[in-house]
Protein backbone atom coordinates (compact mmCIF):
# COMPACT_ATOMS: atom_id res chain seq x y z
CA UNK A 1 0.00 0.00 0.00
CA UNK A 2 1.35 3.33 -0.60
CA UNK A 3 2.53 5.49 2.14
CA UNK A 4 1.05 9.10 2.65
CA UNK A 5 3.01 11.04 0.52
CA UNK A 6 3.10 14.73 2.53
CA UNK A 7 0.86 16.90 4.59
CA UNK A 8 -0.54 20.07 2.94
CA UNK A 9 1.90 21.94 5.22
CA UNK A 10 4.75 19.80 3.85
CA UNK A 11 3.66 20.36 0.21
CA UNK A 12 3.93 24.16 1.25
CA UNK A 13 7.37 24.03 2.49
CA UNK A 14 8.75 22.01 0.12
CA UNK A 15 7.62 24.52 -2.63
CA UNK A 16 8.87 27.27 -0.88
CA UNK A 17 12.40 25.34 -0.91
CA UNK A 18 12.09 25.12 -4.33
CA UNK A 19 11.28 28.62 -4.96
CA UNK A 20 14.32 29.67 -2.79
CA UNK A 21 16.82 27.10 -4.57
CA UNK A 22 15.55 28.61 -7.67
CA UNK A 23 17.55 32.11 -7.15
CA UNK A 24 20.77 30.25 -7.22
CA UNK A 25 20.36 28.26 -10.29
CA UNK A 26 23.23 28.76 -13.02
CA UNK A 27 20.76 28.90 -16.34
CA UNK A 28 22.50 31.97 -18.58
CA UNK A 29 21.82 29.78 -21.73
CA UNK A 30 18.33 28.99 -21.15
CA UNK A 31 17.59 32.02 -19.21
CA UNK A 32 15.17 29.08 -17.39
CA UNK A 33 15.51 28.93 -13.61
CA UNK A 34 14.48 25.54 -12.09
CA UNK A 35 13.67 24.69 -8.49
CA UNK A 36 13.47 21.44 -7.03
CA UNK A 37 12.92 20.23 -3.56
CA UNK A 38 12.72 17.07 -1.93
CA UNK A 39 11.74 15.33 1.06
CA UNK A 40 12.89 12.36 2.20
CA UNK A 41 11.44 9.74 4.62
CA UNK A 42 13.35 10.93 7.90
CA UNK A 43 11.68 14.36 7.26
CA UNK A 44 14.78 15.88 6.01
CA UNK A 45 14.35 18.40 3.16
CA UNK A 46 16.98 19.17 0.40
CA UNK A 47 16.81 21.16 -2.70
CA UNK A 48 18.45 22.40 -5.91
CA UNK A 49 18.87 24.72 -8.56
CA UNK A 50 19.57 23.84 -12.62
CA UNK A 51 23.11 24.13 -13.22
CA UNK A 52 24.01 24.58 -16.72
CA UNK A 53 27.11 24.71 -18.80
CA UNK A 54 28.61 26.20 -22.19
CA UNK A 55 28.71 22.24 -23.18
CA UNK A 56 24.81 22.22 -23.29
CA UNK A 57 24.72 18.34 -22.79
CA UNK A 58 26.24 18.98 -19.05
CA UNK A 59 23.29 20.86 -17.87
CA UNK A 60 21.84 19.35 -14.77
CA UNK A 61 18.31 19.86 -13.36
CA UNK A 62 17.51 21.04 -10.30
CA UNK A 63 15.59 17.46 -9.41
CA UNK A 64 19.03 15.76 -10.02
CA UNK A 65 20.91 18.56 -8.07
CA UNK A 66 18.93 18.38 -5.19
CA UNK A 67 18.46 14.30 -4.97
CA UNK A 68 22.37 14.41 -5.73
CA UNK A 69 23.13 16.60 -2.42
CA UNK A 70 20.75 14.16 -0.40
CA UNK A 71 23.10 11.40 -1.47
CA UNK A 72 26.77 13.42 -0.84
CA UNK A 73 25.16 14.60 2.39
CA UNK A 74 23.60 11.32 3.70
CA UNK A 75 23.88 8.91 1.71
CA UNK A 76 22.78 6.21 -0.47
CA UNK A 77 20.37 4.88 1.47
CA UNK A 78 17.98 8.21 1.44
CA UNK A 79 14.66 7.55 0.39
CA UNK A 80 12.67 10.26 -1.66
CA UNK A 81 8.77 10.68 -0.46
CA UNK A 82 8.18 13.61 -2.13
CA UNK A 83 9.53 16.01 -4.68
CA UNK A 84 8.34 19.81 -5.77
CA UNK A 85 9.21 21.35 -8.78
CA UNK A 86 9.16 25.25 -9.87
CA UNK A 87 10.21 27.62 -12.17
CA UNK A 88 10.78 31.28 -12.91
CA UNK A 89 8.46 31.55 -15.85
CA UNK A 90 5.33 29.98 -13.90
CA UNK A 91 4.58 27.59 -17.00
CA UNK A 92 4.38 23.68 -17.20
CA UNK A 93 7.18 21.70 -16.00
CA UNK A 94 7.31 18.68 -15.05
CA UNK A 95 10.75 16.06 -14.44
CA UNK A 96 12.78 15.13 -17.22
CA UNK A 97 12.58 11.57 -18.33
CA UNK A 98 16.26 11.34 -17.15
CA UNK A 99 15.20 13.12 -13.75
CA UNK A 100 12.08 10.69 -13.66
CA UNK A 101 14.78 7.48 -13.61
CA UNK A 102 16.87 9.21 -10.79
CA UNK A 103 13.70 10.34 -8.24
CA UNK A 104 12.42 6.43 -9.33
CA UNK A 105 15.70 5.23 -7.77
CA UNK A 106 15.74 6.86 -4.32
CA UNK A 107 11.56 7.42 -4.46
CA UNK A 108 9.50 4.12 -6.51
CA UNK A 109 6.77 5.24 -3.82
CA UNK A 110 7.57 9.38 -4.56
CA UNK A 111 4.69 11.95 -5.35
CA UNK A 112 5.80 15.11 -7.19
CA UNK A 113 4.55 17.86 -7.16
CA UNK A 114 4.66 20.23 -10.31
CA UNK A 115 3.11 22.48 -12.68
CA UNK A 116 1.19 21.15 -15.43
CA UNK A 117 -0.26 22.43 -18.75
CA UNK A 118 -3.45 23.00 -16.84
CA UNK A 119 -2.18 23.76 -13.67
CA UNK A 120 -0.62 22.61 -10.49
CA UNK A 121 -0.19 18.81 -10.25
CA UNK A 122 0.76 15.70 -8.66
CA UNK A 123 1.31 12.35 -9.80
CA UNK A 124 3.01 9.07 -8.15
CA UNK A 125 6.52 9.08 -10.14
CA UNK A 126 5.48 5.78 -11.47
CA UNK A 127 2.59 7.80 -13.32
CA UNK A 128 5.26 10.19 -14.54
CA UNK A 129 7.71 6.65 -15.52
CA UNK A 130 5.75 3.85 -15.98
CA UNK A 131 8.00 0.60 -16.00
CA UNK A 132 11.25 2.23 -14.42
CA UNK A 133 14.65 0.29 -14.71
CA UNK A 134 15.89 -1.08 -11.50
CA UNK A 135 18.59 -3.57 -11.56
CA UNK A 136 17.70 -5.16 -8.17
N1 LIG B 1 15.16 21.86 -16.20
C1 LIG B 1 15.16 21.47 -14.89
O1 LIG B 1 16.06 21.83 -14.12
N2 LIG B 1 14.14 20.69 -14.46
C2 LIG B 1 13.05 20.34 -15.20
O2 LIG B 1 12.16 19.68 -14.70
C3 LIG B 1 12.99 20.73 -16.62
C4 LIG B 1 14.16 21.43 -17.16
C5 LIG B 1 16.21 22.77 -16.67
C6 LIG B 1 17.26 22.20 -17.54
C7 LIG B 1 17.76 23.44 -18.26
O3 LIG B 1 18.73 24.08 -17.46
C8 LIG B 1 16.55 24.33 -18.34
O4 LIG B 1 15.62 23.82 -17.40
C9 LIG B 1 15.91 24.40 -19.71
O5 LIG B 1 15.67 23.13 -20.20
Amino acid sequence: MRKKSASASQRKKLEQAAATVMKNAHAPYSNFHVGAAILLTNGQIFAGCNVENASYGLTNCAERTAIFSAVAALGPEIEVRAVAVTNDHGVACSPCGACRQVIYEFGPDAVVFFRSTSGPKQAHITELLPEGFRLK
